[in-house]
């Protein structure tokens, strides 16, 4: 099947999320692509199509959201995954106890869940490389209490994106009729 990843990255990481996603799905025998999301144009020639993005100040970045909402009909129309790249740090629940890939959860996955119907949305860890933010980022990190849930590192976890990338393999091979049927 041919498989889109779209996606939206400020610093990199979330593309390089991205492009082992398109890996994993090429070597488990998908035609994947991964492109960001302002360069996809109509993805009306895939079979399947994942949409990510970082996430910021709770948000998808703009070229994903659009991705979606100008796309609507067509993502509907196919079996669609979600991701989100943006809690940073080793812990997995916030200074309240609670599930931070719950928390971390951007605002517009519900409107998507509803709209689009995703067969699955997930959370990944993220990076935060202080010497790359520019601008507003760099400012607003220098924060004292942003600083403490903005920590610097790599805290991506290749194996959970294998994982997530295995699975959506196997749902998409479960729905493509053997050649010899
Ligand atoms: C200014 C700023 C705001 C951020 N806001 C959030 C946020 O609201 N939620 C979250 O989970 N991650 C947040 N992050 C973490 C980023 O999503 C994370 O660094 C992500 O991996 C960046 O992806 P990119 O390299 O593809 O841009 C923020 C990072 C910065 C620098």
């Amino acid at each position: 099947m041919s498989v889109l990843i779209a996606y939206a990255s400020k610093y990199g990481s979330t593309a390089e999320i991205a492009e082992r996603i398109a890996g994993k799905l090429c070597d488990l025998g998908q035609n994947a692509l991964a492109v960001p999301a302002e360069a996809a144009g109509d993805p009306t020639a895939y079979d399947a199509i994942i949409v990510g993005s970082a996430v910021y100040l709770g948000s998808w970045r703009k070229e994903a959201t659009d991705f979606v909402r100008h796309n609507r009909a067509t993502l509907s129309a196919r079996p669609v995954w979600l991701f989100s790249s943006g809690p940073l740090g080793t812990e997995t629940t916030d200074i309240n106890g609670k599930d931070l890939e719950v928390e971390a959860r951007p605002k517009e996955i519900d409107e998507f869940e509803s709209e689009i119907s995703p067969r699955g949305s997930h959370v990944f860890f993220g990076v935060l490389d202080p010497e790359k933010l520019a601008g507003r980022d760099r400012l607003m990190r220098r924060l004292p209490p942003v600083r403490e849930i903005l920590p610097e590192g790599d805290f991506r976890n290749w194996d959970e994106v294998d994982a997530w990338a295995t699975s959506i393999a196997d749902e998409l091979a479960r729905s493509t009729p053997s050649s010899t049927e």
